[in-house]
């Protein structure tokens, strides 16, 4: 065929995938039940945990996050599903993302900072550098998060596609991101081989409910058109409406002593405040105050300062013991005699990228040892993991350089072209050496 008499084939492929785009995408159940294995989750498990012993926290026992994306307060607020949830639990009206966009989010929640990161691109965090997953291993807290459609465990690449199951003829879909799988991120977890086999899918998720082994502190992350990240919010809600709805009243997700936290990692609009529509339902969200609204100001941060005040947990001494952002939920803070502070004048939470850090090419500065005087929620003191050099601290630091500037990246930025292996690709550029 003459490359003239291609152009109509093209156009025409062209208009099709235009047609395709336009069409708004409509929610289809991935598998029967949140609880039963499918394979448009493209593996089946292999394995259970194996996490009979309970560690008993003040509050709950157990913590389920489940982080939908991008959407505003507002919209969140006027969707029925939402809104019905609101009634069976408490809504925290002043919870807050911390910095746009997504990953750094993420970060935030579970090491208690996002090093200057303001994109979503391939990172890691050095092995000297604490998360969440040390402050509960040193309690002996079973932990796991659970990827929707992240195509096997220990999978480390930026990005799974897989058969688009709700249009079967339809090009595969870019259902899996790193991005929002924050443990990945963290050499501490991804390059342990213990510690990775807890980084599981949603046939995982479905395996260990049923073995009983779901673990005492986990997170969640549903796939990219589930958590509204292409689609909209009523598509989300047709997701909880499938999964979620089900598991609140499955006594071997929710019990007495469950506390799920349900909510999203930034607003849509980066011109207002960084608010997002955050809810605490479960067993464990005591039943006078279901129903109601909580507006003590918030943060991500507060997702593990939470925690420590709940187990008697270590800190990891970076912004998850700034009192300002981390607040306690206040229910935790009663029976744990935390003392919450009451911001009147909240930070803005919507700024990006004037933050410098390891992760800012733009303003790079390097990893530094968390301020080991720091006081935590837990009374716990400061953790801290090996080969890390104390004296690096904050105010030791250089200058920011900028390495944008030198015509180069941060070297703990990765080849985005690593889509499969567990190891560490570094980047590849000179400058990074
Ligand atoms: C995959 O999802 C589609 C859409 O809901 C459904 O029709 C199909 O039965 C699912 N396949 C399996 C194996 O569950
Ligand atoms: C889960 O439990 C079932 C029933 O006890 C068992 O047959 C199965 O092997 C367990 N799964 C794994 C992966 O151990
Ligand atoms: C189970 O093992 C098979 C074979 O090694 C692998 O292809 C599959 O991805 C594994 N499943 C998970 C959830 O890792
Ligand atoms: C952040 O939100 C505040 C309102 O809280 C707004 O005044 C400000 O312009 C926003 N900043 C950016 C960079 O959009
Ligand atoms: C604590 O958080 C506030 C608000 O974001 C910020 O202004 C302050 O610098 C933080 N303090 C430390 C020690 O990081
Ligand atoms: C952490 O480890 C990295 C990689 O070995 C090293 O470059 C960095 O200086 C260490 N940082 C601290 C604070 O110890
Ligand atoms: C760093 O350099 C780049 C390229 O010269 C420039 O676009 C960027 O604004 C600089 N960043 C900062 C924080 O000055």
């Amino acid at each position: 065929m003459s490359p003239a008499s291609l152009l109509p084939i093209l156009l025409l492929a062209a208009s099709a995938r235009l047609a395709s785009a336009a069409t708004a995408q409509v929610f289809e159940p991935p598998s029967k039940g949140p609880l039963v294995q499918t394979a448009n989750y493209t593996s089946f498990s292999n394995s259970t945990l194996n996490d009979k012993k309970v560690v008993k926290g003040h509050a709950f026992n157990r913590i389920i996050h489940i982080w939908l994306e991008n959407t505003d307060f507002a919209t969140t607020a006027s969707t029925p599903i939402f809104e019905s949830l609101a009634e069976q639990g408490l809504l925290l009206t002043n919870y807050n993302g911390v910095t746009h966009p997504s990953e750094p989010n993420y970060l935030a929640a579970t090491g208690g900072d996002f090093w200057g990161l303001h994109d979503d691109f391939m990172y890691h965090v050095p092995a000297n550098i604490s998360c969440v997953v040390d402050l509960l291993e040193d309690k002996g807290i079973s932990w796991a998060t659970y990827q929707e459609n992240m195509p096997a465990d220990e999978f480390y690449g930026f990005i799974s596609d897989a058969p688009n199951y709700a249009a079967p003829s339809s090009a595969p879909y870019p259902y899996y991101v790193r991005k929002h799988n924050p443990l990945t991120i963290y050499d501490a977890v991804s390059q342990d081989a213990q510690r990775v086999k807890r980084i599981r899918t949603f046939n995982d998720f479905a395996n260990d409910v049923v073995n009983g082994t779901l673990p005492q502190w986990n997170f969640v992350t549903p796939n990219m058109v589930n958590d509204a990240h292409d689609t909209t919010i009523d598509f989300a809600a047709s997701f909880l409406e499938y999964w979620l709805l089900p598991l609140l009243s499955d006594p071997r997700v929710n019990s007495e002593e469950t506390l799920i936290v349900l909510t999203f990692d930034e607003a849509e609009t980066y011109t207002i405040q960084n608010n997002v529509w955050a809810v605490a339902l479960g067993g464990a969200v005591p039943l006078k105050l279901r129903g109601t609204t909580d507006s003590t100001f918030y943060t991500h941060y507060s997702s593990l300062s939470t925690i420590q005040a709940n187990w008697g947990l270590k800190s990891l001494g970076r912004q998850d013991t700034n009192a300002t952002v981390s607040n306690v939920f206040s229910f935790v803070a009663e029976k744990t005699d935390y003392k919450n502070v009451h911001v009147t004048n909240p930070p803005n939470l919507n700024l990006t990228a004037i933050f410098p850090g390891p992760f800012n090419s733009g303003a790079y500065v390097p990893f530094s040892a968390p301020n080991l005087k720091a006081q935590g929620a837990g009374h716990g003191g400061v953790l801290t993991r090996s080969g890390l050099n104390p004296k690096l601290t904050a105010g030791s630091l250089p200058k920011p350089v900028n390495m944008t500037a030198l015509d180069a990246t941060s070297p703990w930025q990765m080849s985005p072209e690593t889509t499969s292996g567990k190891k560490i690709i570094p980047c590849a550029n000179a400058a990074c050496a």
